[in-house]
């Protein structure tokens, strides 16, 4: 019998701001690997709930929600990616801190987790996939032959969420950001499910004072050591 060989899948996980987004967009393209941003799923469930009048404290309608979302992925033409929630396009409802906040809220419901489970495991397809999260290597993807826990201090998170709004336009204060930021670690780290922690066998990459470079590096070089590449 031949056997059919596993589909590999590196795990990005960590706090906000740590920079895995870019890390794992990164990786993705380098590999021509899948990308799966588990964060905007749940930033799309909170939006949902939003538009369809759902309350957040309502666990039951809110993991309706997230059975029945209907979301789709695209690219744009300066390779950005799209996200719509029943055709509509919500790509810049779902990056404002008050969504970062409402997936947050919505993030910490079991049920919702439950929910999002098997959308986010069918994201794994041939050639590979890297998967962007919180609980990628804990819990979606467990067997994953490399997963990496990236992280970086509070202060230096916030100083990064600040200089990306401040280019955006947005008005902001940093000791407000910070603030979120506290807030939401301790949110995501304290939930009864699936809270934030690195997996037994990641790899723990602190990028504070590092750029964007130096991490890429240190990525390719673990990834390179486990013969992904
Ligand atoms: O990565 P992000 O900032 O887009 O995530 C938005 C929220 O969703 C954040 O509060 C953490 C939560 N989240 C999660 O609980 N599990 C994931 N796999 C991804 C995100």
């Amino acid at each position: 019998m031949t056997e059919v060989p596993a589909v590999p899948v590196i795990t990005v996980d960590g706090p906000s701001g740590a920079g895995k987004g870019t890390v794992s967009h990164l990786l993705a393209a380098e590999l021509g690997w899948h990308f799966l941003d588990s964060g905007a799923l749940y930033r799309v469930t909170g939006q949902a709930c939003l538009i369809e009048g759902v309350d957040l404290d309502h666990h039951a309608a809110v993991a309706d929600i997230a059975r029945e979302l209907d979301v789709s992925f695209s690219a744009a033409d300066n390779g950005e990616v799209l996200v719509a929630y029943k055709g509509q396009d919500i790509s810049a409802d779902i990056r404002t801190e008050e969504g970062g906040r409402a997936a947050s809220r919505v993030a910490a419901i079991p049920a919702v987790r439950d929910a999002l489970l098997a959308r986010q495991r069918d994201f794994l397809r041939p050639p590979g996939l890297v998967a962007d999260g919180r609980d990628m290597g804990t819990v979606v993807f467990p067997d994953a032959p490399l997963k990496l826990f990236l992280t970086a201090s509070a202060e230096e998170r916030a100083e990064r969420r600040y200089k990306q709004l401040i280019a955006k336009g947005e008005s902001v204060s940093l000791a407000r950001l910070l603030q979120d930021i506290r807030e939401r670690d301790a949110r995501d780290s304290s939930r009864e499910v699936a809270p934030l922690e690195p997996a037994e066998d990641a790899v723990i990459i602190d990028s504070t004072g590092a750029d964007i470079d130096q991490v890429f590096a240190r990525v390719m070089a673990e990834v390179v050591r486990t013969g992904l590449a």
